[in-house]
């Protein structure tokens, strides 16, 4: 049977990929974030999994207001990157694993969660940054992310968003469809965005580091108690684009403790750093005890 062996959680700040894609990452500015990824690349390359589950939002990239997924799961063979204005980021398409992917559709909706089956999609920074974090730089042509990847979108874009309890209840259905599936097939999850920032308005470049740190201690040590925060806490005191966080908790919802059946997950890697452009950057690798 398929396992979840680890769930990694990291912010997608576009100028990441902007900063890696035009050779700025030894610049003073952009130096310590990614040195606090040095640890995970390493980590990464002795876990590899044979597919990654990626919990990402799309920024009107693949969807607009025209039709709206509360969650969207990614069923094709591969995934185009999207030109998000700027061109496409010049890295690999993302191959997908429609089989797995089916399955955890079928497994998640007759457990009484409504996805979107979307066979045709493009990825935007949402998704590609967080690979790019993770697995280093990759040539366009010749270079390929190390696994396939099954992309899953969640709209914090347009109101209404789902809850966090919604999303950690979700991650626990998307455990049990992983385990139910016939392929001894090693998947991560992992939930991205955020942390605290907020793009628009009078509180534009808001950032709440010790918001966004209990946040961390509270992920690892009482998900259950995090997963029931309201919209309005992430709002108030993340920043309106803060809301994104609330897809960390499908992926810590899929972990092995939550159902009693695991001893608690161990935190391979922590990281947080400020400033990222407009965002507070939080990372977090917990592998399944
Ligand atoms: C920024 C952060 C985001 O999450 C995003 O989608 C776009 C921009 C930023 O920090 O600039
Ligand atoms: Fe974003």
């Amino acid at each position: 049977m398929a396992r979840i062996s680890a769930s990694v959680y990291t912010s997608h700040v576009p100028a990441i990929g902007a900063a890696m894609d035009l050779g700025k990452t030894q610049e003073p500015y952009w130096q310590p974030v990614f040195a606090g990824y040095e640890p995970s690349r390493r980590w990464l390359a002795e876990n590899r999994p044979d597919v990654i589950f990626l919990v990402y939002n799309d920024h009107a990239t693949a969807f607009s207001l025209e039709v709206i997924p509360t969650f969207a799961i990614g069923t094709a063979a591969e995934y185009a990157v999207a030109d998000e204005g700027w061109g496409p980021r010049p890295v690999p398409r993302v191959i997908g694993h429609p089989e797995l992917a089916s399955h955890i559709a079928q497994s998640v909706i007759q457990s009484d969660f409504d996805l979107t089956i979307v066979n045709r999609m493009d990825v935007d920074h949402g998704l590609t940054v967080p690979l790019s974090l993770m697995c280093g730089a990759q040539d366009p042509q010749t270079g390929a992310w190390p696994c396939p990847v099954i992309p899953f979108a969640v709209n914090v874009v347009q109101y209404p968003v789902p809850s966090g309890n919604r999303c950690f209840q979700l991650g626990r259905a998307i455990r049990r469809a992983v385990e139910s599936y016939d392929q001894p097939l090693n998947v991560q999850i992992w939930g991205t965005g955020g942390m605290s920032h907020q793009l628009q308005g009078p509180r534009a470049g808001l950032i709440n580091r010790e918001w966004d740190n209990r946040f961390l201690d509270r992920l690892i040590a009482d998900p259950q108690g995090l997963a029931q925060v309201p919209h309005i806490e992430y709002v108030r005191e993340a920043g309106s684009e803060g809301i994104e966080l609330v897809m960390w908790l499908i992926a810590r919802g899929a972990m092995s403790d939550i159902d009693g059946s695991g001893r608690a997950p161990q935190v391979r890697h922590r990281f947080y750093h400020v400033p990222a452009s407009n965002t507070a950057v939080g990372h977090l690798i917990l592998e399944n005890a």
